[in-house]
């Protein structure tokens, strides 16, 4: 990827704003007609679409034309670009952010300074009006200086590429919400994409960092349908982040029969126990993780052994010890719910279920069920 855009950014206008068919693109990269397809069926299911809709999604896609994407990275640790390019062997997935025009990307390009700049002003031209901005990383609001490319503060350079967008990706829980740089006391006055640019479409795919094949799914879907996918009231693609990770754990029966690893290398954890004692934000953490895992499918952190510390949440760097349970339950039925209470305060379980209860009070009722059930 770093050689093409190397390419890119170096070269006169017209070839860096030069489209194709994206199934052409695919064949000459060498992706078999079973492996599209296959790719095709996970995003269908991912987006909760009948297998009937398969031959669309793979008719939409293969003459799909490459959209321009450009791509800002601003106050970030370089985790969400990382995520999506460290895959070990060469997807679908990760062909088809390949395939797509990426005009400008920071952190991949190998260009800099005036000419990378002109390629992103020649790419916001042409596309006027239909270009994917991608966005990872939060903007400093206290002082813009604190964080600038070519000169040009982020808030700036955001809201000039926002202008001509058709819509915006923010990827990572930084751009989505602010993330880890604006964790109490947010030094740098960080905010997110949605607190500056209000008048465009934007999705959000948070997580720290957010799963791949999740960030391909969206563009999949763009890409297939040509809309934006539908959203929950936090702005995240509901196909993705409909469900919590406790709703699909695979640890979950022992969660509802009350078997709990108390430590990190005791015997319940030997078993493979629920980790919610040892602090998993599972119970109110949004994202695909239990489903889609990571690594090409390999695992994901529950399975790996640790807890969730919900990362695709608002404020999750601020919710407390992150190895304090968000409530314990008891052999008493009051002292559980003090600790609940007292729990959930802690660790920031109520910015999960407040979140929620604008739309849907339905987590808060389970996990209250679900004490109940362990206290019978
Ligand atoms: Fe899985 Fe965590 Fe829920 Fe336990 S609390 S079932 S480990 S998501
Ligand atoms: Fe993040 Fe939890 Fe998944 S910490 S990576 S949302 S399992």
């Amino acid at each position: 990827m770093t050689k093409d855009l190397s390419r890119k950014n170096g070269a006169p206008e017209q070839e860096v704003l030069k489209k194709g068919n994206l199934g052409d693109v695919l064949r000459s990269q060498g992706v078999s007609r079973r492996s599209f397809m296959k790719f095709c069926a996970t995003t269908a299911s991912m987006m909760a679409l009948p297998p009937s809709m398969i031959p669309m999604i793979a008719h939409a896609l293969e003459n799909a034309l490459r959209p321009s994407v450009i791509w800002l990275s601003f106050q970030e640790c370089t985790g969400c670009t990382e995520s999506l390019t460290r895959a070990h062997t060469p997807s679908v997935e990760s062909l088809i952010f390949e395939s797509i025009s990426l005009d400008y990307h920071h952190t991949l390009q190998a260009a800099a300074g005036h000419g990378a700049e002109a390629a992103r002003e020649a790419a916001m031209e042409v596309n006027f009006g239909n270009y994917l901005l991608v966005v990872d990383g939060s903007m400093p609001l206290d002082n813009p200086g604190y964080s600038t490319i070519a000169g040009i503060s982020n808030i700036d350079m955001l809201k000039e590429a926002a202008k001509g967008a058709a819509a915006i990706i923010a990827v990572g829980t930084c751009a989505t919400y602010g993330g880890i740089p604006r964790a109490k006391p947010n030094p740098t006055g960080a905010v997110s994409v949605n607190d500056i640019i209000t008048d465009k479409p934007i999705i959000n795919v948070p997580g720290c960092p957010p799963i791949p094949v999740v960030i391909t799914g969206v563009l999949a879907h763009y890409l297939t349908f040509g809309s934006i996918p539908e959203l929950d009231h936090i702005g995240r693609p509901k196909a993705f982040y409909g469900q919590s990770i406790h709703d699909r754990c695979y640890r979950r029966p022992f969660y509802d029969k009350g078997q709990f690893a108390e430590t990190f290398d005791d015997e319940g954890a030997r078993k493979g126990w629920c980790l919610f004692k040892l602090g998993c934000r599972g119970p109110t953490t949004y994202n695909a993780c239990a489903t889609t895992k990571w690594n090409n499918g390999t695992s994901f952190p529950i399975e790996s052994g640790h807890p969730c510390l919900g990362c695709s949440e608002p404020d999750f760097w601020d919710g407390g010890g992150f190895y304090r349970a968000l409530s314990m339950p008891t052999d008493n039925l009051s002292q559980t719910a003090v600790y609940a209470a007292a729990g959930a305060a802690a660790a920031g379980v109520a910015i999960g279920v407040m979140n929620r209860s604008k739309k849907n009070t339905s987590n808060k009722i389970h996990v209250k069920t679900t004490l109940e059930d362990l206290k019978k």
